[in-house]
């Protein structure tokens, strides 16, 4: 018995599931989910010495690969100091104004800890900004585990089957709707309809949580100006684009200018941080400076907040998203056999159906499991890990080289040509 399937059979015993995050237990590629016991750079390595280079990368946090030596240092130097003071620190302005250099149209950042969080209280902002009580959401769009949110969610409920989560009360999603994503007439009928009960609309400008399902600019656009038209605020959602594409959010790529923005994984460089951006007009109705309640003991935690900080200094200074863009290149170049690969800067997927990659998540179809199964298996067969769900994306790092790349979709090629 590998170390793997004896600590797995522990975990059953006392983790539901085995795991801390559903994702993570395999159900979609089969199999054993692997003990890791560190990361070094774009490497993982397994409880059993298994070398595996990381496409996964804690789902998204590590742009920076793993153990970046700076970070590393900053995160030991912030835990020597003291791990939690709950007072303000000076690590917390420095991340706000970090952060405000991304977004130079906005003037306001609270932090906190998940990005579910961080959604979770961009709606409430609205909610409390407006006076209205409906959110507009899309189909296949995740915004993390809030129960007003997971309704038509993504790949962690498509992989196992279930559209929506028990336990969320019917009251707790009246008040979403959820449209189709690259719907003009859907969009349309539904600010239409329910324009002026709006608060918000949120979106992930460019859906990662269903495969990559990259949406037309003139889309979201629309999708921002109904949202003006109707007095809703308009949330881009971007915890996972958040200073991805460059030193800057998702709405620089495409062109947006979005009322609230929620961040989380890069902005806590691997540790437990997530913000809410926007005007001060709305982010000061939060309490203490307003009626709009959040709070946290973790809020700004010191150690974590070391780790965004370093991490965003060194983002700052422009060779990691050189780096990336170089690999992107060397990625569009490569020869990919019978696969079909989306990519979106750093991010990357491979699109197991037919015809051009899609835009909605009613393309996608459980059939494409079995083959990702097989891929996945010969991946870690390999010595690569990418997230063990046909629904879930790649991420690039800094740490990654052509060669790298070279074997993630030629091992991919090899095991759909059988
Ligand atoms: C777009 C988006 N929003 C929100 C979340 C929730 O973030 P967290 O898992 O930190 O709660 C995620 C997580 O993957 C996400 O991808």
């Amino acid at each position: 018995m590998s170390t793997h399937e004896e600590l797995f059979e522990r975990a059953r015993r006392v983790l539901p599931g085995g795991v801390s995050s559903p994702v993570r237990a395999f159900k979609s590629v089969g199999g054993t989910p692997r003990y890791v016991a560190r990361g070094e750079g774009a490497t993982l390595v397994g409880e059993d010495g298994e070398r595996w280079t990381d496409f996964c990368l804690a789902w998204g946090p590590l742009i920076l690969g793993h153990a970046h030596p700076e970070v590393v240092e900053a995160v030991q130097k912030a835990a020597a100091d003291g791990l939690a003071f709950g007072t303000t620190t000076r690590a917390e302005v420095e991340l706000g104004e970090r952060i405000l250099q991304a977004y130079p149209r906005h003037d306001r950042v609270r932090l906190m800890v998940t990005g579910s969080e961080a959604v979770m209280t961009a709606l409430r902002l609205a909610r409390g900004h407006t006076g209205r009580a409906k959110i507009l959401k899309f189909g296949g769009c995740y915004h993390g585990c809030a129960d007003a949110m997971l309704v038509k969610a993504g790949s962690g409920l498509v992989s196992f089957g279930i559209g929506d989560s028990a336990g969320v009360p019917t009251s707790a999603a009246a008040d979403t709707l959820v449209v189709p994503l690259d719907d003009d007439a859907a969009l349309e009928a539904a600010f239409r309809d329910h324009g002026h009960e709006l608060a918000a609309a949120i979106v992930e400008g460019l859906p990662a949580n269903n495969g990559l399902l990259v949406q037309r600019p003139a889309w979201l656009k629309r999708l921002q100006a109904l949202c003006r038209e109707y007095g809703a605020l308009f949330i881009l959602d971007e915890v996972i684009t958040g200073f991805r594409f460059g030193y800057h959010g998702y709405d620089r790529v495409v062109g947006l200018e979005p009322d609230l923005h929620s961040l989380g994984k890069i902005v806590g460089g691997g540790l437990p941080v997530a913000a809410v951006v926007g005007n001060h007009k709305v982010l000061d109705q939060l309490a203490p400076e307003g009626p709009v309640y959040q709070a946290g003991t973790m809020g700004g935690n010191p150690v974590a907040l070391a780790a965004g900080n370093k991490t965003l200094e060194i983002l700052a200074r422009g060779d990691t998203y050189a780096h990336l863009a170089q690999l992107g290149r060397t990625f569009d170049a490569l020869d990919k056999g019978g696969v079909q690969w989306v990519r979106q800067g750093a991010i990357v997927w491979p699109w197991l159906g037919d015809g051009p990659p899609p835009r909605t998540d009613t393309a996608l179809h459980p059939s494409m499991k079995p083959v990702y199964g097989r891929i996945f298996a010969a991946w870690l067969e390999a010595g690569i890990y990418m997230p063990p769900s046909a629904f879930e994306v790649g991420f690039l790092c800094g740490q990654h080289s052509a060669e790298d790349l070279a074997k993630l979709v030629r091992v991919a090629a090899e095991a759909v040509a059988g």
